[in-house]
């Protein structure tokens, strides 16, 4: 079967696709992606060579683009990673998050029906779910209620995909997963942020009290879950994915501090994010029983592992901040330090 796997080259994308040509010699994947700020290739530099493996450079919300790699590489199955994933940015601009995820999600799926694709995949996320109180979790048929851009255009994308299913009969089903951490991360992420300017000896930014909860998985394990989407999941159906391992900002911090050996006093209490989610749990028993998959990664284990690939990947990380189109890294921290400047005085 010929996949083609968007946002191949991004964090979790990266990870699938390693993931699968290690586990199926019968799957072939067509990595398309536009390598955003976001997007590597380094992040799949042990499997270019491969010869299940193809890397194509596009971008989902160019039909055209999106029509040619079908036309030129007979795909099969679709597992949609790309997208702008980055709560923050979102709010500064929604414009590049409407485009990818929303106008994207629409011409794969154009494509996918023009070209009857066996199954279709959406990765998706509990942010669309919205905010939890203290108790409770998410299930599937859980309302949809999305607190930033980024969420909003995620739950888009979500019922643009179920109602290609009710109306066309197009095959696709949507997974939706916690939070996930592990190496090849992006440092604007919680744990990356963290972990990155912890070796520098840099403030650790948390935003509001740091006892927002968020449920972590590792990766790879999501992964694991989307290859059994791909194979077993039916259409028109959705997929809670999560750990159970529910923890505070301020939680995570700690244990990041004290398995990289560094004080509390670099952790920097910073002005919160709008609109910031306080808690999220995912139920997901649905896939447990139906799949048989179960998380097998603790937290600790999954956060050592982790910041022993950061600790020895040291020239990922630079290779990515010295890069000049990162402005608005830059701005973001630029931002950060402005803010710890007021909250001092
Ligand atoms: P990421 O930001 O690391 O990677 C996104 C990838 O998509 C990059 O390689 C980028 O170049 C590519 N991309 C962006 N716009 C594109 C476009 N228009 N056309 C083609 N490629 C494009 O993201 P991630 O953290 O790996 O997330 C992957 C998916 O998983 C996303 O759909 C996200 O919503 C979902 N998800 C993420 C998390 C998480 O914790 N990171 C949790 C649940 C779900
Ligand atoms: P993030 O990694 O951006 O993921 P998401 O917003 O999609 O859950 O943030 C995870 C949590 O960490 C969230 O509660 C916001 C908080 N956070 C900080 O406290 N400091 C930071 O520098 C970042 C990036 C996030």
């Amino acid at each position: 079967m010929k996949v083609l796997v968007t946002g191949g080259a991004g964090f979790i994308g990266s990870s699938f696709v390693r993931y699968v040509l290690r586990m199926r010699k019968e799957i072939d994947v067509v990595n398309f992606d536009l390598l955003t700020y976001a997007g590597n290739l380094r992040n799949v530099e042990e499997v270019a060579a491969n010869p299940q493996y193809q890397f194509v450079r596009g971008d989902i919300a160019d039909e055209t683009q999106v029509e040619n790699v079908f036309e030129q590489h007979r795909i099969e199955a679709i597992v949609n990673f790309a997208a702008e994933t980055h709560v923050d940015r979102s709010i500064e601009d929604s414009r590049p998050f409407l485009r990818t995820n929303v106008e994207g999600t629409r011409c794969l799926l154009e494509q996918a029906r023009k070209h009857k694709i066996s199954k279709y995949v959406q990765i998706s996320t509990d942010e669309v779910y919205g905010s939890l109180g203290s108790t409770g979790s998410f299930r599937e048929n859980s309302p949809l209620d999305p607190s930033s851009p980024y969420s909003a255009s995620k739950a888009a994308a979500d019922l643009l995909v179920l109602a290609y299913y009710k109306t066309h009969r197009l095959p696709g089903l949507v997974t939706r997963c916690s939070n996930n951490y592990g190496p090849y991360q992006f440092p604007e992420k919680l744990i990356p942020v963290l972990i990155t300017n912890a070796m520098e000896d840099r403030s650790l930014p948390i935003y509001g009290d740091g006892l927002n909860v968020r449920e972590w998985i590792f990766a790879d394990e999501h992964s694991r879950a989307v290859l059994l989407a791909l194979e077993r999941g039916t259409p028109g159906e959705i997929y809670n994915i999560g750990s159970g391992h529910e923890k505070t900002n301020l939680e995570v911090v700690g244990e990041i501090l004290r398995l990289t050996n560094k004080p509390e006093s670099l952790i920097q209490f910073v002005k919160d994010r709008p609109g910031h989610d306080r808690r999220y749990s995912i139920d997901c028993s649905k896939i447990r029983r139906e799949w048989g998959w179960s998380p097998e990664m603790d937290f600790a284990s999954g956060l050592a592992t982790t910041i022993e690939w950061y600790r020895t990947n040291q020239a990922w990380v630079r290779e990515i901040k010295d890069a000049s189109y990162l402005s608005y890294y830059d701005r973001m921290y630029t931002r950060r330090d402005q803010t710890l400047a007021v909250l001092d005085s």
